[in-house]
């Protein structure tokens, strides 16, 4: 028995792979080079230049759709300023928070103040005194500090701690705070109090989502890094950018298809051929939404499990006169909250009111699960159809996985 299992190891271990580095296939991988950012990587070293001699310089906001390389690009211009600092002894500090896990004005000063004092706790302290401990560095060492915050519109309370940075820079004798902010929500900077919006955007950068041509020497590169020799051809590579450019010009999805490509090749020839590409496709949509339901609270999950039946089933309603028979069937919302009321009695569970019900459906529809609109006048008064985003079978395989 003991034997058999050191044979199972050894095999995995003696597994022939076509992965040469699996991790540079990742999308937390930043590479040495980022083709076709090379404007926006010397746009931002020009900005941040001044601070190597002490200068102050402006606040930045980038702004760009999913995966266009902001935060790679932002990474890449950070690590070479701080290799230059090393080399010549400037006075300058960067440092990197994604705002997802630091989402207030207290966490963001917290980890400032940590990174000014890291020998003290300063857990739980007032924020006058973190703001206290983190100015009073800046100012001391004369240095220019630079707050890289990424995906800044998580930070609840943000026209709060703009104006306590940029306050910072006011009462500062030496020293001063540069901050750079990366969003990829358009409608964000719309909604900034115009004071934090001119403090932020004082420059400004979009990044434009890539095309075909540019996601496939993206690829090329990494799988090069990643893939062993001859292991992928480059029609593969191609299709996987085609698709990619086709979304949204995301080069974080044209990577995922591609790493699923080869744990789909591996698995079979040993060559990433078009044919996996195809089938990496399909698979990586899946996994999305079958990550996004694993994520969903209970009540949400039994909602999206009411939908999904009754999409399959003839409803007491007439269908309407537009829907395509054979097609999933447009739901009322009453015939909904009905279904989601008899499966909570089902699972002994007590069913969460109507004005609940709503929010877990406005919640449903902005994760792209579902899809609603109100009726027109005619189709019994003003009620909210609904209907399914996926094809139905998926979701009720997940769902049910997650549910019993
Ligand atoms: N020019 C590039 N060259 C090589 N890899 C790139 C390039 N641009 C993006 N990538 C890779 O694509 C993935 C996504 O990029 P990144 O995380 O920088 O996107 P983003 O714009 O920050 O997206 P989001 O708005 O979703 O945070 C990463 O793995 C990154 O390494
Ligand atoms: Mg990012």
């Amino acid at each position: 028995m003991g034997c058999l299992v050191l044979d199972l190891f050894e095999q995995e271990l003696k597994k022939e792979t076509l992965f040469r580095d699996r991790n540079v296939l990742s999308p937390h991988y930043v590479p040495d080079h980022l083709p076709h950012r090379e404007k926006e990587i010397n746009r931002i070293m020009k900005i941040l230049a001044p601070a190597l001699s002490q200068k102050h310089p402006s606040n930045l906001f980038i702004y760009g759709s999913t995966g266009t390389g902001k935060t790679a690009t932002t990474k890449y211009v950070l690590k070479k300023l701080i290799e230059v600092r090393e080399k010549y002894g400037a006075k300058v500090d960067s440092v990197y928070l994604n705002c997802r896990t630091y989402n207030t004005k207290y966490q963001v000063m917290l980890k400032l103040a940590q990174l000014a004092a890291p020998e003290e706790n300063l857990m739980g302290y007032a924020f006058s005194h973190l703001y206290e401990k983190f100015t009073n560095y800046v100012n001391s060492k004369r240095v220019i500090f630079i707050a890289a915050l990424d995906e800044i519109d998580k930070v609840k309370d943000l026209d709060e701690l703009l104006y306590s940075l940029t306050r910072a820079n006011d009462i500062l004798e030496s020293g001063h705070v540069c901050i750079i902010g990366i969003s990829n929500r358009v409608t964000f900077k719309q909604k900034l109090d115009p004071r934090s919006k001119s403090t932020l955007c004082q420059e400004e950068m979009i990044f434009p989502p890539y095309n075909a041509e540019q996601l496939k020497a993206i690829l090329l590169e990494r799988c090069k890094e990643g893939l062993k020799e001859k292991t992928y051809t480059e029609s593969a590579v191609a299709l996987a950018a085609a698709f990619a450019a086709r979304e949204s010009g995301d080069a974080r999805y044209a990577l995922r298809l591609i790493l699923k490509a080869g744990e789909l090749a591996d698995e079979e020839s040993k060559k990433v051929v078009e044919e996996y590409v195809k089938k990496a496709r399909a698979a990586v949509e899946e996994d999305v939404v079958v990550e996004l339901i694993n994520t969903l609270p209970q009540h949400q999950a039994i909602v999206l499990y009411g939908i999904a039946l009754l999409s399959g089933k003839d409803g007491k309603y007439k269908r309407l006169a537009e829907e395509p028979p054979g097609k999933d069937r447009v739901l009322f919302s009453g015939e909904v909250y009905e279904e989601y009321k008899d499966l909570c009695k089902r699972w002994g569970l007590q069913p969460r009111s109507a004005r609940w019900f709503r929010e877990y459906l406005n919640e449903l529809e902005m994760m792209g699960l579902i899809t609603t609109m109100i009726s027109g006048k005619g189709v019994r008064g003003n009620t909210r159809l609904i209907k399914m985003a996926f094809p139905k079978e998926k979701i009720i395989g997940a769902l049910e996985k997650k549910l019993h």
